[in-house]
């Protein structure tokens, strides 16, 4: 399949940031939108003859999708994690995976650290009150951050961001990571979870959504934390009990809580929310609004649209989710042939003698391996026949071959 330019359809879910439909534009593409997410049904209606698809969080890209997609290419993820797309049902039909894994970072960070001012000082109640007409100057329970310690769950990419900001804000940071961290600024390494509960005023989740980590912050780690304490989500709705956290809250144990991201969230706008954490005083809930500034969705549009475009352009897989990792400078004057295979031993001579026998002449290669698939890119001349494709498409460890100008 050789991808003309004007004729790749695009199709970009769930309110996807202009900048994203601009830049794929420019490259020629037609681009459709739809404003909202669309169900495993509806997807695979409009999927039949769309190379490029662009999701966020809240559009499932299922094995049943995919089978449907005899066209698709490739997935932008506009947004952060890609656990709602089956990745290695995408890499076993050649589609590759991009998400944008640093674009909100600092959005959710100061998210989490304007809500643990504003739960220490209990902002929450004074606002409420003065809307209600109450003039109440009292200081119980309010409290400064500074000399206070923030436990840290999950050291990634927004933990670590976290961790430097609020050390400037005079906090002690404590973190609990299940793989080795680079410890930075004066944060304190705790070996286990409870640890860090026992020594935190203020817990905050930064987990990702790996499937291990459903429904691991539940009553027993309510419990371990101190009295009076506060609780941040706003790492995956379905990682904390929510039944737990409200009993723990009513119960006075727990001070506050802010949570952005929820088990079950409603799909488009004036859907109801419904949640047992409505109506409790210093709670803050918000719509899954950690990354959701303009500077971050105008960041994550541009990030993940160059991603796919380089990809059909080039083949490059750099930062992919589900592919070997690839960006090889192409030789002016070639054609790319872009090889999806099974990793098995003997491809790559494979491939090159079927090359040779057709007197081919490689200018360029790069193969890489992840898993069970592997990656090759190969630069030849303009001068080759139809039947060296037929050939490398014959091959039993084949998964896709596409050829780039
Ligand atoms: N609220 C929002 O709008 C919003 C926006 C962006 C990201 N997020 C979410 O925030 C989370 C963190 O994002 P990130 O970019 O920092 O991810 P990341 O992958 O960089 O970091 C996650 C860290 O958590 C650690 N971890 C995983 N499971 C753990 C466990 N059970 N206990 C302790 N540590 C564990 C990992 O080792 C890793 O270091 C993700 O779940 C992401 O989906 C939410």
């Amino acid at each position: 399949m050789m991808i003309d330019h004007d004729k790749v359809r695009v199709l970009l879910l769930e309110n996807i940031h202009p900048d994203a439909v601009s830049r794929l534009e420019t490259e020629g593409y037609h681009v459709e939108t739809v404003g909202r997410a669309l169900d495993e049904d509806e997807l695979i209606e409009r999927i039949d003859g769309v190379q490029l698809l662009g999701i966020r969080s809240k559009t499932q890209v299922t094995a049943r999708v995919l089978e449907a997609a005899s066209d698709l290419v490739a997935i932008g993820a506009f947004c952060i994690g890609t656990d709602q797309i089956d990745l290695s049902v995408a890499a076993a039909r050649g589609v590759a995976v991009f998400n944008a894994p640093f674009s909100n970072t600092r959005s959710v960070v100061e998210l989490a650290l304007a809500e643990i001012i504003a739960l220490t000082r209990r902002l929450t109640e004074k606002n409420a009150g003065m809307h209600a007409g109450v003039w109440d100057k009292a200081a119980d329970g309010s409290h400064e951050v500074r000399g206070r310690s923030l436990g840290i769950v999950g050291y990634g990419n927004i933990g670590t961001q976290l961790s430097v900001l609020a050390e400037n804000l005079g906090m002690r940071v404590y973190f609990y990571d299940t793989a080795d961290k680079l410890t930075l600024g004066n944060a304190q390494r705790c070996g286990t979870l409870d640890e860090l509960l026992e020594n935190s005023d203020v817990v905050t989740l930064h987990v990702d959504g790996r499937p291990g980590n459903s429904g691991f912050f539940g009553e027993a780690q309510f419990a371990r934390m101190r009295d009076q304490s506060l609780f941040l989500n706003l790492s995956r709705g379905f990682v904390i009990d929510h039944a737990a956290l409200r009993r723990h809250l009513v119960s006075g144990h727990l001070a506050g809580a802010a949570v952005d991201v929820f088990p079950e969230e409603p799909k488009g706008r004036g859907d109801e929310f419904v949640s047992e954490l409505r109506g409790l005083p210093n709670v803050i809930l918000t719509p899954h609004i950690g990354g959701s500034t303009e500077e971050a969705q105008a960041d994550i549009g541009g990030f993940v649209a160059g991603k796919l475009a380089q990809f059909v352009g080039e083949g490059n897989t750099t930062l992919s989710s589900n592919l070997p990792a690839i960006a090889l400078p192409q030789q002016p004057g070639t054609y790319r042939l872009v090889h999806i295979h099974r990793n098995m031993p003997g491809v790559l001579a494979q491939v090159n003698s079927i090359l040779a026998e057709h007197s081919v002449n490689v200018e360029g290669q790069l193969l890489s391996t992840r898993g069970e698939f592997g990656y090759l890119l190969t630069d030849i001349g303009i001068d080759y026949s139809e039947i060296v494709l037929t050939k490398l498409r014959a091959m039993k460890e084949t998964v896709r071959l596409r050829v780039v100008r």
